[in-house]
């Protein structure tokens, strides 16, 4: 293998290493010549795709390309109309009972919304998976939410406000520490900074790739955010013509021929993401800088 390995000497405190797409690392996902339609309209026609162990992949496509839609299928909330999506191994469309279950223990889902429960506090919305896979007591799965808040770079207080009482940037981290909630070892995430401001959103990627990082988390993640591609993705797997039309690592898809490709990535966004990205930024803890953060009493 050819592969660059981790540094065994780098301690805490060192820059994250380089992440890498390992070609011979087990597929945890492999989505096979999927067909998804709405009556008339076809949304995938022979959709292929399968991502590695380990690495973080960035899905990304024009709005209404499908990536919602194919995220969905992804995790069973949506049936295709053809082809065949494994996750872990197992046939997504297939599972049913203890075998969905643990699907859902080992994957976490960051809803592009959040998708927290208004109703409940923070902390009370990342004990609710824990509530509803494991036989642990509620005393057990608070304390665990906090360790998960910490994680994520939110105080403990942060557990007894409810989502409307969050800024925007704490309500994705809130809803990172429920994705995490049961240990995943993999992450799917729509639009994680969608709707932060910039400095918000770069310190959500940098969490992100600590996380994943320290976790050794495979990442499924759709964006629209340039910059979140640059400083997190192995491989960008693009979505056009119903299908995935490229998948690759950055450098090789600013090469790409088609037109949609050429847009994106060479640009004026793109080209000032590229640049961006020369001049790295990331901050080494596990906790990102926790810039949305209101001051204690503010
Ligand atoms: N529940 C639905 N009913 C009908 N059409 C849908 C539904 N969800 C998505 N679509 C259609 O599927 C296409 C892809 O949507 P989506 O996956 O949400 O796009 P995006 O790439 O922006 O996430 C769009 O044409 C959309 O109108
Ligand atoms: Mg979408």
């Amino acid at each position: 293998m050819s592969m660059p390995q981790p540094d065994e000497t780098a301690g805490p405190g060192t820059e994250p290493k380089p992440r890498a797409y390992d070609a011979d690392a087990e597929p945890v996902i492999r989505i096979d010549n999927l067909v998804s339609a709405f009556d008339e309209n076809v949304v995938h026609e022979g959709l292929s795709l399968e991502v590695r162990r380990g690495e973080i992949i960035g899905l990304v496509g024009g709005s209404g390309a499908g990536k919602s839609v194919l995220l969905n299928t992804l995790i069973g909330l949506r049936d295709p109309q053809g082809g065949t999506v494994e996750v872990l191994g197992v046939d997504v469309q297939k599972a049913t009972g203890p075998e969905r279950d643990e699907l859902e223990r080992r994957w976490g889902v960051l809803f592009q919304s959040g998708a927290l429960f208004s109703s409940l506090t923070v902390r009370e919305n990342v004990s609710a998976p824990m509530s509803e896979h494991t036989g642990l007591s509620n005393h057990m799965t608070a304390e665990l939410a906090d360790t998960k808040l910490a994680m994520v770079g939110l105080p403990p207080r942060a557990g007894n406000l409810h989502p409307a009482e969050l800024s925007g940037g704490m309500r994705k981290r809130a809803g990172l520490a429920r994705a995490i909630a049961l240990d995943p070892e993999l992450l799917f995430l729509d639009e994680p900074t969608a709707g932060l401001d910039p400095i918000s959103a770069e310190a959500f990627d940098t969490l992100i790739s600590n996380l994943s990082e320290a976790l050794g988390l495979t990442v499924f993640m759709i964006t629209h955010d340039l910059d979140s591609l640059y400083a997190l993705c192995d491989r960008v797997a693009v979505i056009a013509d119903k299908k995935i039309v490229a998948v690759g690592p950055i450098s090789d898809l600013e090469k790409s021929d088609h037109p949609w490709i050429k847009q994106y990535f060479l640009g004026p966004r793109g080209r000032a993401a590229a640049t961006a990205a020369d001049k790295p930024v990331r901050d080494t803890a596990v906790q990102g800088p926790n810039t949305d953060m209101p001051k204690e009493g503010a």
